[in-house]
Order: C-alpha cells, then structure tokens, then sequence
C-alpha cells in the first residue's frame, strides 16, 4: 500500500491559548499535544511525521518526538499557517524518506485527541480515490451573519465545521500551494487551497473529540476527553 506521511503543523504562536511553553508541547494528560497527535495518526494508520516548528524551537521539540511511534523529524516553519504547510512540503520533497509517500495528511498539532477512527475514514477516502479529503462535523451553535448594516440567521443546514487530519495527493497539494503563494491568495485550510486548483473535496465524518486546542477551556475540555478514554 501506498505509504502516508502526516505533515503536523505546530508552528503557530498560540497566543489565545497563552503560557509560556509553545502550545503543542503543553501536555494533556501528562503528554504532549504534538506526541498525541502523531500517536493518533500512527494508529490510524500514517506511516511517518513531519513536524513544522517555530524557528528555534527544533531541539525542544525534538527532544519529544524521539517517543513518536512513527520516524518523526521536524522542519521550521513560516509567519501564517498556509507558510508553514508551504515549508513542510518542500522538506518532505526534499527527503528521500518521505517524498516515497504519494499521499499527505495535513493536521493540526492542537487537534492531538483526533481519534484513530478519523484518520482511517480520511486515508480510506484516499485509497478509494480521493484527491483530497476532509472531516467535518454538524454546527452546534445557531449561526448568524453579522455586517455594519445588521445581521440576519443563516441556515444551519448548509454549514459544517472543518477539522483536520485533511488528506491530499501530495503531488496536487503541492501544486495547490504553490498556485496559492505564486497568486498571494490567502487560505486558512488546505482544501481551500486545492480548491483554487478546481478540484473538490470529499467529506467525511469528524469528531467532536477532534478540537482544536485554542482558549484555555479547550484544554479543560481535552483533559476530560482523556481522562474519559482510560
Ligand atoms: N500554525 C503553524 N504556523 C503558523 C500558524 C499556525 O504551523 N504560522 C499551526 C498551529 O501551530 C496550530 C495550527 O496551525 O497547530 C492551527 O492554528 P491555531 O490553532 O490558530 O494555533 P496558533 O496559531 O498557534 O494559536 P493562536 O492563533 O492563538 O496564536
Ligand atoms: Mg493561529
């Protein structure tokens, strides 16, 4: 079978979440964000992980993945999100290790608690197909869209909210990011930015237990998820 690499970005600043340890090495039930991620990820069936890092923050994080259940490495990342993705592509092109994967998972370091079952659906989706897959789960909150001019309720029905890991063709994601930075189009997930290339997406069902670890309740939140598994 094709091998999966899991490109895992956690080189954000984590400003919402505040502190002063970078979020994805915070630990939630005595382990770190980014070694949960990537425990979820091996047992849903990634082969190998890449981890992009703030600048400067390799030793510590590799200090960490030596535990990883897959060969993990990490690579340093850039100022918005889609930059960061952008420079874990270019480092698994350029290694010969990992550019054997024909199929990329792009996640969330902040989502560590996705469970297995999410990651198999995605990589499931790929094999069957798929040049890119997302997982998504229904709206909870009644929504409303709010302009200068005044407000009006949107339906519900039509929305979903967008989790990671999403998968792609490496290749075409590739291909989407460059086509992304060439044009400065800003993107806040990677199937927006396949998307720009004409191509869609497939969906599939995501997990509550798949937040992403942003405020400081979310990490109350997580250590209850935790806590519930054992
Ligand atoms: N991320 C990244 N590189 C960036 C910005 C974000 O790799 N330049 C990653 C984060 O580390 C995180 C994921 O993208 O795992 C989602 O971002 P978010 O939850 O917003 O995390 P932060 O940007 O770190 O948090 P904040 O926005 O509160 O500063
Ligand atoms: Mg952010």
């Amino acid at each position: 079978m094709e091998p999966v690499v899991a490109l895992v970005v956690a080189a954000g600043s984590g400003t919402r979440l505040g502190g002063n340890v970078p979020k994805a090495l915070r630990e939630v039930g005595g382990r770190p964000l980014v070694l949960r991620s990537i425990e979820a990820l091996a047992e849903g069936g990634v082969d190998r992980a890449l981890v992009v890092v703030a600048p400067g923050l390799e030793p510590a994080f590799e200090g960490v993945l030596a535990d990883a259940p897959v060969p993990s490495a990490c690579v340093a990342g850039g100022a918005e999100r889609q930059d960061s993705v952008r420079a874990g592509l270019a480092a698994i092109a350029g290694d010969p290790g990992l550019s054997r994967s024909v199929f990329v998972l792009v996640h969330d370091a902040a989502r560590a608690l996705v469970p297995a079952a999410v990651v198999r659906r995605v990589i499931d989706a790929l094999r069957a197909g798929a040049v890119g897959c997302i997982p998504v789960v229904p709206l909870v909150d009644t929504v409303r869209r709010v302009t200068p001019s005044g407000s009006t309720v949107v339906d519900r029905a039509e929305l979903c909210a967008v989790q990671t890991p999403q998968g792609f063709v490496r290749a075409r994601l590739e291909e989407a990011h460059r086509v992304v930075a060439e044009r400065g189009i800003a993107v806040t997930d990677d199937a927006a930015a396949l998307e720009v290339l004409g191509e869609t997406v497939a969906l599939v069902e995501g997990s509550r237990e798949a937040l992403k670890v942003t405020e400081p309740i979310d990490l109350m939140v997580a250590e209850a998820v935790v806590r519930s598994r054992s």
